[in-house]
């Protein structure tokens, strides 16, 4: 069933969304038995280039919006006003929202929450904290049920990029600044990252949904990065720590308290090593343990696929009245035998050490048609082990250059075989 989408603003988010609800309209329809259709996108001006055909742009978002065939609205323009406006119009409406402003929402989600909720229809956010990650839903749904001691985490990208980037590659703090601006990860004023209004914001919200206390933005403690000295990072370093800028909310037993503030780490915390633009925030409760999200925190692609899953969520609300089609679906496609899938191997072979045996080990491998990529071994008088590691070939390969090995007279066991798993396709 066709559901109309108009987006309220059409740069880095809003943007790969409009050209990904364009090229995968047919994939996201067999998936989720739902047509998402284009119908238009909001900017500013527009004379500027757009990732998305210009015949989609209007400089007119109160149209796009009261549009009738816009059943469902996406606000990516960011900021207080208009955004919040045309949101409430459009909630009137009887129209869902999704957005990735977290500034909005932190300032005004109970406004939204309740109007969204008297109208009934769905007020989305999830990427508007931790970018790509799924974070909002599994907080306030799957994790409803726990006592949420304390959220702890790295959630703005633009100021972890900085930070990695003066670290570890010695660049100056401007230069850093202007890479992430480049890249899509920094504010449209990269002054709410790097003063932490931006993780103020989401400190806000994560605290909100993890304890069910809105503590709203004005209530975060928030320290940013400029007052930071390039030194401190190196010094940190020789005492065993990285700093990062950490975003903390936790229930004390006395109250709730969000703060933001630049933070010695250990080396070994895993939130030491978050790199670059990426996000981690941890979510520790009595019953739960302790759990860790981890991902791209900013750019257009992660952030338009979280605004895209709960556009996709939000149109199923929409029509679950007409009865669409079941939640999981599944279409036609290919599934392959893993036989024929290509694997790495490491072997270990206990070997005669003996002149010709490694070229007869090889042999066997050429004549299957697998490459060794590095080859290892320790001589114990007449005997050896033999540590290889192969490149990708199909499994099939693998298996019989494996069974061909133990039949030859100078293998004396072949005494373990694990598949090698890399970051490469
Ligand atoms: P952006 O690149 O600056 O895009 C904003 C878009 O909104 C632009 O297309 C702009 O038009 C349009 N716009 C702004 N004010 C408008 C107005 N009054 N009328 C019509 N159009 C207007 O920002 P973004 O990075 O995509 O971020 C959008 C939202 O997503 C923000 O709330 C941000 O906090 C949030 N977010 C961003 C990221 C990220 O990595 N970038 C991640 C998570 C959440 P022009 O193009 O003509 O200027
Ligand atoms: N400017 C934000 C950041 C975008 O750098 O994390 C994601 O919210």
């Amino acid at each position: 069933m066709r559901v109309g989408i108009g987006i309220l603003g059409g740069g880095t988010v809003g943007g790969t969304l409009a050209r990904k609800l364009l090229e995968d309209r047919e994939v996201i329809a067999a998936k989720s038995g739902i047509d998402l259709e284009l119908v238009r996108v909001a900017v500013r001006d527009l004379s500027l280039p757009r990732v998305f055909p210009a015949s989609y742009a209007t400089d007119r978002p109160e149209d796009v919006v009261a549009d009738p065939s816009v059943d469902l609205v996406v606000e990516v323009m960011g900021g207080l006003e208009p955004a919040l406006g045309l949101v409430l119009a459009a909630l009137d409406l009887g129209k869902p929202v999704v957005t990735a402003n977290k500034e909005m929402v932190a300032a005004e989600g109970p406004t939204l929450f309740t109007r969204a909720a008297s109208k009934g229809v769905s007020l989305l956010f999830e990427a508007a904290v931790g970018g790509g990650i799924p974070l909002i839903r599994p907080l306030s749904e799957s994790l409803s049920g726990e006592r949420i001691r304390r959220v702890l985490g790295i959630v703005n990208g633009t100021t972890n990029f900085i930070l990695t980037a003066m670290e570890s590659e010695g660049w100056s703090y401007e230069a850093a600044v202007a890479e992430a601006q480049r890249l899509g990860y920094a504010e449209a004023d990269p002054t709410a990252d790097v003063s932490g209004a931006d993780a103020g914001a989401k400190a806000a919200i994560l605290a909100g949904l993890a304890f069910g206390v809105w503590v709203g933005p004005d209530r975060v403690f928030v320290e940013g990065i400029e007052g930071l000295d390039a030194a401190d990072l190196v010094y940190a370093r020789q005492l065993g720590y990285r700093v990062k800028l950490l975003a903390v909310a936790e229930d004390t037993g006395d109250g709730v308290v969000a703060r933001v503030h630049p933070a010695f780490v250990p080396l070994d915390h895993p939130l030491s090593g978050v790199r670059g633009a990426a996000n981690a925030v941890f979510i520790e409760g009595p019953d739960i343990g302790e759990l860790l999200f981890m991902g791209p925190g900013a750019g257009g692609g992660p952030t338009a696929t979280a605004v895209l899953g709960d556009v996709i969520e939000a149109a199923r609300e929409l029509l679950a009245a007409a009865q669409v089609a079941p939640r999981i679906r599944f279409g036609p496609g290919t599934v392959l035998d893993f036989a024929d899938v290509e694997t790495k191997w490491y072997l270990r072979l206990e070997v005669v050490d003996a002149p010709g045996v490694l070229a007869q080990i090889a042999g066997v491998f050429g004549e299957h048609r697998v490459s060794i990529m590095s080859v290892w071994q320790e001589g114990r008088g007449d005997a050896a082990t033999l540590l290889l590691v192969t490149h990708d070939a199909p499994e099939s390969n693998h298996r019989a250059a494996t069974d061909a090995l133990r039949h030859l007279d100078v293998v004396r066991q072949v005494a373990a075989t694990v598949r090698v798993v890399t970051d490469e396709p």
